[in-house]
């Protein structure tokens, strides 16, 4: 077992206090907490090695330009990527996500049609949304039970030759549901459709194997795995990355340039034109290193374990509901108090020194789905104790008391 009050003091945060009180963190979903590796290698890449990559001859830039492709190589090593080209550095996930919808809009035609899932966050919507719009293709959404789950025969009868894109997310951000993404992949493939993964609330907790998963596409953040804000990856399959245009045109990213015409630059320039975040895409790859050094089995052990204590202790709570009973969770609870708005909870705990998330958390279908305004969400990390799942159960139970 993860020795976690060692892994605690790795993270200065947590030993904060907020409103006067002990910060208990369970807002992970949104963003996790920096281990003092990655705050010290913010600064270490300033205080030595700042210069502009890809462009200089001189020492520093060579230095930076080094370790941002080491960086890229660590990532490609992590995900399983073929090759390192595959790897492209984004700011996050709907960077990502946007690189691709604006690549199919040359390929899409009107009376084809893109899949996703009802339970997607806005930026795994909006952005096929606008890609329909404006290509004609139209929108099909895989529906979901009563427990947060996709239901399978339901993808399976959407499915058609229509189908040129199908994208779902890995772990729902709002529930917590994984999905059964190896089954989307291997359907939709099967009728020549290309697929999406959003993996930005899966990379925390488990490391994806985008070559055996065989996603044509799997967009993740930096920044909730531990990483800097401003960082992520767009995996792409080599063959798709040289079928789709470019993303935005600009410095980097070309091979020649006359008025008359552009060349691009092979790939992954192709789609990193200007400056990137240098500084992010190195220490992603240190906090790629500290994940890994603790280990996904150790993470995902402490995680299940807050989650099973938490979904017993909160159901002690009369008139609480939990959303997202599936089986196969990750470790968010999501839940309302009966004739509680979760705002009115959330802001309570907030006093108590506890950080959730209320709200639809840009996830409004599947709010809708429960005829609800939003949730309360508790997600975890592997740095939680189960020691804090109780001090938040009091404060619900207190919350609650003071509410009805
Ligand atoms: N997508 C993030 C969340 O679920 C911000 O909170």
């Amino acid at each position: 077992m993860l020795d976690i009050q060692k892994i605690r003091a790795d993270f200065p945060i947590l030993s904060e206090k907020v409103n006067g009180k002990p910060l208990v963190y369970f807002d992970n979903g949104a963003t996790s907490q920096k281990p003092q590796i990655v705050i010290d290698a913010i600064a270490t890449y300033y205080q030595e090695i700042n210069a502009n990559i890809h462009r200089g001859v001189h020492t520093l830039s060579q230095l930076a330009t080094d370790a941002y492709e080491i960086s890229r190589v660590k990532i490609q090593h992590h995900i399983n990527a073929k090759f390192s080209h595959e790897v492209l550095f984004t700011s996050g996930t709907t960077h990502g996500i946007n690189l691709v919808t604006n690549g199919f809009a040359s390929i899409l035609k009107p009376g084809d049609e893109v899949v996703v899932s009802s339970l997607e966050h806005h930026s795994n919507i909006v952005p096929w949304q606008m890609l329909c719009e404006k290509t004609g293709a139209t929108l099909k959404v895989i529906p979901m039970n009563e427990n947060g789950e996709l239901i399978m025969e339901a993808f399976d009868a959407l499915l058609s030759e229509k189908t040129k894109v199908v994208t779902v997310n890995h772990i729902s951000n709002a529930l917590g549901i994984i999905n059964p993404i190896k089954y989307i992949i291997e359907k939709a493939h099967a009728v020549g459709a290309a697929v999406l993964i959003d993996g930005a609330q899966a990379v925390p907790h488990l490391k994806p194997d985008v070559q055996d998963l065989d996603c044509d596409f799997y967009a993740f953040s930096g920044h909730k795995m531990c990483g800097p804000t401003g960082t992520g990856i767009l995996y792409g399959k080599e063959e798709w990355l040289n079928k789709l245009p470019p993303y935005q045109g600009g410095g980097e990213m070309i091979k020649e340039v006359t008025f008359e015409k552009t060349t691009y630059a092979d790939l992954p320039h192709k789609f990193e034109a200007g400056t990137p975040n240098i500084a992010g895409g190195i220490v992603l790859g240190t906090a790629v290193d500290y994940l890994n050094n603790i280990g996904f089995e150790n993470i995902q052990k402490q995680e299940e374990a807050l989650l099973e204590h938490a979904t017993k202790r909160l159901l002690e709570i009369e008139g609480l509901k939990i959303y997202g009973t599936g089986k196969n969770k990750a470790s968010v609870v999501s839940f309302n108090i009966d004739g509680i708005h979760p705002y009115d909870i959330g802001s309570i705990i907030d006093k108590l020194g506890i950080a959730v998330r209320t709200g639809h958390h840009c996830a409004q279908p599947i709010m809708n789905f429960f005829c609800i305004p939003g949730t309360i969400r508790a997600s975890f990390s592997f740095y939680n104790t189960i020691e804090e799942i109780d001090v938040m159960v009091e404060a619900v139970k207190k919350a609650k008391t003071m509410l009805s």
